[in-house]
């Protein structure tokens, strides 16, 4: 949403250190020289005192992940985060343009000051060089670069972190009314790469990368922890999140999912509708699974649910078909992880779940120690879409549970 063009700075020797590098302290010279360029080639550098108004910092952090040294040349890439009524806040990276490494990151608020020194609103031409609204609506999503890909998020709310992961070949939107109305809580639902409108690329899925994206997407809105709600291959993610980064969860939602791996059968399934996805599209793909997805009593009584769903996968990318069927084709089996899960878990699964039936579900529930199951009376494999009522109460009664942090 940032209208600050990339700035490319060379690095002098008198930018370094006696070590002869950039350290930390550098790097914020640096990121304060390319914004200062970034005016410059824009509208103006006085487009403060213009205003009669000033940019005062109130926070940033450094993450410094390589030096640099005399002679390299850096790119630094400068994104609006979030614009309130007098603050704002922004994210840079600097790569190495040579070979495009990353070497720093800074995350920065200021608040924009009065020549008395108060919190003034921000003018809408300063808005405007940073995004040109001056907050970010319920519902709007927001981009944030993971590492090389850049994925769509709807954040909404206060609190402790509650991660919202999707299923297979949907979007965050499947979250919709536990996004709305699970207040106390800061809901963060993305789409994972390769769905709904994330960067999709032609490679690089796996269940490894889904979690380390999210993983990545929990530093950037600086969030220690999370309760990690996983639907269907949304439950896969949150085991590889358990297995590689198991300090970030604090609590975890199974719905509609399962912990074993896929058999021989399974794996030939995923190889026949990865064919029928680059063959005849992300269309054909919907045909095909509306009407396994839906309870058979939402496929008689919620016709829009039924083209919410069609819709959704058909607005899905090839390539994020394909990459997540390879994903959940290699995935490992989680079943061994089951009795080692020691925060609170709720297990949720749709009566009418044929891809994940309940009586998965049930066992799963009791090789988790102090899982708790409820079964939705009328609900299919995406019960949070319909019979998102009951699941977001059953959802806000454990959450409600929990000790907060
Ligand atoms: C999903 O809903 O994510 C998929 O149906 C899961 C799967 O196919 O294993």
């Amino acid at each position: 949403m940032s209208r600050f063009p990339a700035v490319e700075c060379t690095v002098y020797p008198y930018d370094c250190d006696t070590y002869g590098h950039m350290n930390q302290a550098a790097y914020m010279l640096l990121f304060e020289r390319a914004r200062w360029e970034a005016l410059a080639r824009g509208p103006g550098q006085d487009l403060f005192r213009r205003h009669r108004i000033w940019p005062a910092v109130r926070r940033a952090t450094i993450d410094y992940v390589l030096p640099a040294f005399p002679g390299d040349v850096l790119r630094v890439d400068t994104e609006t985060e979030k614009i309130g009524r007098s603050s704002l806040e922004l994210h840079q990276r600097a790569t190495r343009v040579a070979d495009g490494a990353l070497v720093a990151e800074l995350q920065i608020v200021f608040v924009m000051i009065d020549g008395a020194g108060k919190p003034t609103p921000i003018p809408a031409e300063v808005a405007g060089m940073f995004g040109g609204r001056a907050s970010v609506r319920p519902g709007e999503l927001v981009r944030h670069d993971v590492g090389g890909v850049t994925l769509a998020v709807d954040a909404r709310g206060d609190g402790p972190a509650l991660l919202l992961v999707h299923g297979f070949p949907l979007d965050h939107s499947l979250w919709a009314h536990q996004v709305a109305t699970l207040a106390r809580w800061r809901r963060i639902a993305p789409d994972l790469r390769g769905a709904g409108v994330s960067d999709a690329p032609e490679a690089g899925y796996s269940m490894t990368s889904y979690a380390d994206d999210l993983v990545r997407l929990l530093d950037r809105l600086r969030v220690e922890r999370a309760v990690v709600a996983g639907l269907s291959m949304g439950g896969y993610v949150a085991f590889e999140m358990l297995r590689r980064h198991r300090e970030r969860v604090m609590g975890l939602i199974l719905v509609d999912t399962r912990a074993d791996g896929d058999g021989a059968d399974g794996r030939k399934a995923r190889d026949a509708m990865i064919e029928l996805a680059r063959t005849e599209g992300a269309a054909a793909v919907a045909e095909r699974m509306v009407p396994r997805l839906l309870g058979r009593s939402s496929q008689q009584t919620q016709p829009n649910v039924v083209e919410q769903v069609r819709a959704m996968i058909g607005r899905t990318s090839v390539p994020g078909i394909v990459g997540a069927l390879e994903a959940m084709r290699d995935r490992p089996d989680s079943t061994s992880l089951l009795p080692t899960i020691d925060v609170p878990t709720l297990v949720v699964v749709g009566a009418e779940d044929e891809l994940t039936p309940p009586a998965a579900a049930r066992a799963m529930a009791t090789a988790i120690p102090s899982a708790a199951l409820t079964v939705i009376p009328g609900a299919g494999h995406l019960a949070p879409l319909e019979a998102p009522t009951a699941v977001s109460r059953v959802m806000a009664e454990f959450l409600e549970a929990l000790p907060r942090p």
